[in-house]
């Protein structure tokens, strides 16, 4: 398979129920007839709502969230073939948000990947990234190296399954100031290069994805759109206005 670029809004918890609606059917019309692949990740109780604006359209739909297991005793959780069910065919596991404000850990994020990779249909995005200090302490390639053995370790992967990779250093993300694109260069080949031990270069090459996320706007993202090894974008504040999310997602299409 040629690993297409792909482009992925996380709304987070910023939009109402009816503003998410709004937007996702504004989203649905803006995207017809773009090239490339786009996916929104609304709130989990818009999943639903949204599926059914999305069905059939140039936009897919995903989650911010997922839970390891896939039925019983587990208050407030969601799992993967709920997720499924929903019509989603994207989930973001283990944004840097949950693992502040919720403790999520990458055992945990281990865990709720192998979940995800056991249902058919639902890609995973994976956060991986290093916060202010480990940047300060030039401790950022062992995080990173680390971050992935402890999410992917000991996981195999099926045929074509596809895995994405989010690159979101914390301290870029909401800041305004994204990372300096050779920087972002670097970390994806570090990223890269730690997959291929772990997987083969050819399993890399055919399964998983590397795309970079924390502040990314219209007015930045022509610096990205040539990098080696970005293969496409997660975005958040700039993902909430349909034009400029376009605008986004076209320029990293070149
Ligand atoms: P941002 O968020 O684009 O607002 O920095 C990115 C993210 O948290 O995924």
């Amino acid at each position: 398979m040629d690993n297409k670029k792909i482009v992925i809004a996380n709304w987070k918890m910023k939009l109402s129920l009816a503003e998410t609606s709004d937007l996702a059917k504004e989203m649905k019309n803006k995207f017809k007839g773009f090239g490339g692949e786009a996916a929104i990740c609304p709130n989990s109780v818009s999943l639903v709502g949204v599926g059914k604006i999305l069905k059939g359209g140039p936009v897919k739909l995903g989650a911010q969230n997922v839970f390891w297991e896939d039925k019983g005793a587990y208050t407030g959780e969601i799992s993967p073939s709920m997720l499924v069910e929903a019509g989603c065919e994207y989930v973001i596991v283990g944004h840097s948000e949950r693992r502040k404000y919720l403790l999520e850990n990458y055992s945990m994020i281990h865990k709720e990947l192998k979940a995800v990779l056991n249902i058919e249909g639902l890609t995973p995005i994976v956060c991986i990234g290093e916060d202010t200090v480990e940047r300060k302490t030039d401790r950022r390639d062992f995080v990173l190296v680390n971050q992935l053995q402890e999410a992917l370790g000991g996981i195999n992967l099926m045929g074509d399954q596809q895995v994405i990779i989010a690159y979101e250093p914390i301290w870029a993300i909401g800041s305004g100031t994204a990372i300096e694109p050779t920087e972002a260069e670097y970390a994806h080949k570090i990223i890269k290069i730690a997959l291929n031990d772990m997987f083969g270069m050819r399993v890399v090459k055919n399964n998983f994805r590397v795309i970079y996320g924390g502040s990314i706007s219209s007015k930045n993202v022509k610096e990205f759109s040539g990098l080696e090894g970005v293969d496409g974008l997660l975005v958040g504040g700039a993902s909430l206005d349909a034009e400029e999310f376009y605008k986004i997602a076209k320029a990293i299409l070149k």
